[in-house]
């Protein structure tokens, strides 16, 4: 099963993808993720990236889609991926589009994950992951079982990323409305959206997503 997580800046995406993952063996492909591990390294897209997100905008559509293309030919996507931070534009889904039909594979369904504005400053301002095994916590709303200890590898080194602060959330956002919404009427048009309430707990929206995948849950 091949999937979208859809959702402004702090929806959730992250955090459901690698639940889904975990769950039920789906591959997350995380841009964002991406985008920061090439940054980091110092490459050529990492070079081109790096201001645009510091300032909360979207990094070219060439440069995004050229990075999908090459990680949904892997062998480990055969099984089932989860986009989740992609398309984030009109012309990045229909680049979708293309792919997959060259491919011979299919998008199954496109979770919109509705949050209201005024909720995503505290959640985006107090996360932070796992250095190791970049597991998503916040500072009030998903805290590790033991304190300073992650849940999934034991490590105790964590970071905070260098876009979650209030004033380039606000850009992310305005982002978010102007050319991510868009695509909302797009996937409905095509019969594959599907809605879940990303107000509600962690446990709770993840249980709204396996029933729009059908997925039985206890
Ligand atoms: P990206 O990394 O995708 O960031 P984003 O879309 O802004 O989304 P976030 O990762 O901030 O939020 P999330 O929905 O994953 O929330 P999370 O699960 O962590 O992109 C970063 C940048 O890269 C972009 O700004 C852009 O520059 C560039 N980029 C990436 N993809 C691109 C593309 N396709 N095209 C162009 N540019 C691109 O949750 C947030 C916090 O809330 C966590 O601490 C979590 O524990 C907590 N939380 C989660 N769910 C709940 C809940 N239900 N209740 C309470 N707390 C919750
Ligand atoms: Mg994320």
């Amino acid at each position: 099963m091949n999937l979208i997580l859809l959702g402004p800046p702090g929806a959730g995406k992250g955090t459901q993808a690698q639940r889904l993952e975990r769950a039920h063996g789906l591959v997350q492909l995380s841009t964002g993720d991406m985008l920061r591990a090439a940054v980091a390294a110092g490459t050529e897209v990492g070079k081109r990236a790096k201001e645009v997100m510091a300032a909360g905008g979207l990094v070219s559509d060439d440069i995004v889609v050229g990075i999908i293309a090459d990680r949904i030919a892997q062998d480990d996507c055969k099984n089932g991926f989860i986009l989740d931070g992609f398309p984030r534009t009109v012309a990045q889904a229909e680049a979708l589009d293309t792919m997959l039909a060259e491919r011979g594979m299919k998008l199954h369904h496109v979770i919109d994950m509705q949050v209201d504005d005024e909720i995503l400053v505290e959640r985006v301002s107090g996360r932070y992951t796992c250095a190791k095994c970049n597991a998503g916590y916040h500072d009030k709303f998903h805290q590790p079982k033991v304190a300073g200890v992650c849940d999934i590898c034991g490590s105790t080194e964590f970071k905070r990323r260098a876009d979650d602060n209030a004033e380039t959330v606000r850009s992310r956002l305005e982002a978010f409305h102007a050319q991510t919404a868009p695509l909302l009427p797009y996937y409905e048009s095509k019969g594959v959206l599907g809605t879940v309430d990303g107000m509600a707990a962690i446990d709770e929206v993840t249980r709204q997503i396996e029933a729009v995948l059908g997925f039985a849950t206890a």
